[in-house]
């Protein structure tokens, strides 16, 4: 009997060192950016397409060209609440130890410097899909900006969710997958899509969740559940957005609704940094969510 627990107690260790192995934080080699020179002016651009400042800013920063990466804004989540931590070029508070290395396997596969798992709370599972060359543009930019010693705040999440290592399972199930649009009909929905799929991190926003806040891909776009609380966050698919291509236009410009509303929610720095992109791009993420499958309304949405 004894000999028996005792061979079913090693199966389960190694059961469970196996689930930690094969869940462990994957890592680049680094040679993937060897060469690669980068583009400064893209680098701000691709900021600005992927909404970094939009969590990273310290709360009461002033919208300005040169922002302060000091972290500290509350994430509401069902998991609890992250507080996004300072990615300014300061070498204590921030990441200005960090080479682009350590920032193409934080964007790629949620791992930090030291071999940690990210939480998804910080939208890798769209930023894995950027190109080696524009991580280390954006790089190159985040270097550029001010330093900021302010210290990082713990996040605020009850057990078991505090628990990082669990979070190698998450990644097994949630961050695998290719492009959600496989087939774009053009060249400007292709650009659209790494506009919306990589970047802009869209579907982080309008896709609904699952129970354990996997994003439901065959939902495409369909609308979610405020993270934040309140209210819904709309259906963008061909099924519910009827906006002209000048409508869209000027909405991701101004903030205009066609019916003279304004923007508003979580969706109005998103604009901001739309508005500061060339036009072309804007097409772009417009004829992308023109070929996305059009998804019907939930019936919640529709109340
Ligand atoms: C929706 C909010 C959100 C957006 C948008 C976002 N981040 Fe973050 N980021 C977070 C959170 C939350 C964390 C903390 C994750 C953790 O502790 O596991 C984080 C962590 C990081 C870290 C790790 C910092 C450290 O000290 O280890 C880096 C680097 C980073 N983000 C860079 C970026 C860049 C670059 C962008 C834009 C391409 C970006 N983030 C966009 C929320 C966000
Ligand atoms: C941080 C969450 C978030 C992200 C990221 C986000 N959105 Fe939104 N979006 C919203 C919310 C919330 C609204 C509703 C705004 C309101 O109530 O005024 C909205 C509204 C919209 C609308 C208007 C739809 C309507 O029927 O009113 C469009 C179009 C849109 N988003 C497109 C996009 C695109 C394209 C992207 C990526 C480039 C994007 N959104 C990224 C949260 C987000």
């Amino acid at each position: 009997m004894r000999r028996l627990l005792l061979a079913g107690a090693a199966v389960l260790a190694l059961g469970a060192s196996a689930l930690l192995w094969s869940t462990a934080p994957e890592r680049a080699d680094p040679a993937v950016l060897e060469g690669i020179a980068p583009d400064p002016e893209r680098g701000a651009q691709l900021f600005l397409a992927a909404g970094c400042a939009s969590c990273h800013a310290a709360p009461d920063a002033p919208p300005g060209t040169r922002p302060v990466l000091a972290g500290g804004r509350r994430l509401a989540s069902p998991f609890g609440t992250f507080v996004a931590p300072n990615i300014s070029p300061d070498p204590q508070a921030g990441i200005g130890t960090w080479q682009p290395i350590d920032l193409f396997n934080a964007l790629k596969y949620g791992t930090s410097p030291e071999g940690r798992h990210y939480y998804p709370a910080f939208p890798y599972t769209s930023y894995r899909h950027m190109s080696p060359a524009d991580v280390v543009s954006l790089f190159a930019y985040l270097r550029s900006l001010p330093p900021d010693p302010t210290p990082n705040r713990p996040h605020e999440l009850p057990f078991p969710f505090s628990v990082r290592a669990g979070l190698g399972l998450w990644k097994a199930l949630f961050l695998r997958g290719g492009w959600v649009l496989r087939d774009p009909p053009d060249a400007a929905a292709e650009r659209g899509r790494y506009l919306v799929e990589a970047l802009g991190h869209c579907g982080e926003c309008h896709t609904p969740r699952n129970a354990l806040g996997g994003l439901r891909r065959r939902l495409w776009l369909a609308g979610a559940e405020n993270p934040a609380g309140a209210g819904w966050v709309p259906n963008i698919t061909p099924a519910r957005l009827h906006w002209s291509e000048a409508d869209l236009l000027g909405y991701f410009t101004t903030g205009f609704t066609p019916d003279y509303d304004t923007v508003g929610g979580s969706m109005a720095e998103v604009v901001e940094n739309l508005s500061r992109l060339p036009e072309d791009e804007l097409r772009a993420i417009i004829a992308y969510l023109r070929a996305v499958p059009a998804v019907a309304p939930t019936k919640r949405q529709k109340e």
